[in-house]
């Protein structure tokens, strides 16, 4: 017997207000034609005046736990993937933790920006499998409007906020790939590319925030060869062959690498879960909000076998095998 990480539910929350690459073209010189020609993406939601990342989050924990059926009582581990906190401290998770009416238990945050899901579902994983907790939140949430520099146009216009959560709850399994849960986590980063894609500020360099500074082609060259080398890797470690899964749910940064990682493990975009055209890329936010819509839909079923996979600044990238 081992214990595996169960999802038992999964919940979002986006901000209301949606913005068009056409809204987009009003503010900074580029075009709704070029934005989908090279990325995918068709439109993102921004948040309001005063809506913060814990604001999101919060929304999708209460929207994971309605469906996982359970009371926010039984969460005992908070995981919160984050690379846009409400403040420098304390972690955004603690005020997730304070108004889900939690007062015991671990609340803390991850920092991996675009991989931050992976490497959260990943960490919570590794307790509940020690048995250091039994039913966790692991929550994606990111304003990265908040990061952005609305002049530069190579960057504002791929990023968009929200959240997304998953319910995590320790069960037996037998230790195949047949059970349902967690069946492998794989992080990997390299920090020789700290530059590639950053923040020119931060508390102790510079006492300020900063904005999001990227060099677009080299993280598009590392990102299609890493993500399909860790897909390769969740796939081989538990034996499975690529026509074996039911779902692709890749980190939505760029439809184009999107279709370059599925090329690459010969699998048919169909299985590919996308909704960068209408998030754009929500850095830690996109993986759970893609599952969510997929399960809403009734695509990802209970036994499906569902493979994440994902790449951010660092670099660092990872994926996970789960069979819902
Ligand atoms: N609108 C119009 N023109 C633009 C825009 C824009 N928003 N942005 C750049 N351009 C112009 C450039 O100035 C350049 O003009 P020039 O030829 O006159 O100099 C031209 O378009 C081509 O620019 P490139 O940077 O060469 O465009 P490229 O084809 O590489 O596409 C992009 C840029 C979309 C950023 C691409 O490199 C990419 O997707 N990279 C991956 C980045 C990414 O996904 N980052 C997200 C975070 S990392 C992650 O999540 C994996």
């Amino acid at each position: 017997m081992v214990v595996r990480s169960l999802i038992t539910g999964c919940g979002s929350c986006l901000p209301r207000q949606s913005v068009s690459n056409h809204e987009l073209a009003q503010r900074v010189d580029t075009s709704d034609d070029w934005i989908v020609q090279r990325t995918g993406i068709r439109s993102r939601h921004i948040a309001g005046d005063g809506e913060t990342t814990s604001d999101l989050a919060f929304g999708a924990a209460q929207s994971a736990l309605a469906h996982a059926g359970i009371p926010a009582s039984r969460i005992d581990l908070i995981v919160l993937a984050t690379t846009t906190p409400d403040h420098t401290f304390p972690a955004t998770a603690v005020r997730v933790q304070a108004r889900l009416g939690l007062t015991t238990g671990i609340a803390f945050d991850v920092q991996a920006v675009c991989s931050g899901f992976v490497y959260a579902l990943a960490v919570a994983d590794n307790f509940l499998r020690l048995g250091q907790a039994r039913t966790a939140l692991v929550i994606g949430a990111d304003t990265f409007s908040r990061i952005l520099d609305w002049n530069d146009r190579t960057t504002c216009v791929l990023f968009g906020d929200g959240a997304g959560a998953v319910v995590l709850e320790a069960t037996d399994g037998q230790g195949t790939v047949s059970d349902r849960g967690v069946l492998s986590t794989h992080l990997h980063s390299d920090g020789r590319h700290y530059e590639a894609l950053w923040v020119d500020g931060g508390p102790s360099a510079t006492q300020t925030t900063g904005h999001v500074r990227m060099n677009g082609q080299e993280v598009f060259r590392h990102a299609v060869s890493r993500l399909s080398e860790v897909a390769a890797e969740a796939l081989a470690a538990n034996g499975v062959e690529p026509g074996q899964l039911d779902w692709l749910v890749p980190h939505q940064a760029n439809l184009r690498i999107i279709e370059g990682t599925a090329r690459k493990l010969h699998l048919p975009l169909e299985k590919a879960v996308i909704c960068v055209d209408h998030h754009g890329n929500t850095s830690a936010a996109s993986i759970p909000l893609a599952l969510t819509e997929a399960v809403t839909d009734g695509r990802i079923k209970c036994s499906d076998l569902v493979l994440m996979e994902a790449m951010g600044g660092g670099f660092t990238w990872g994926s996970a095998l789960v069979r819902w």
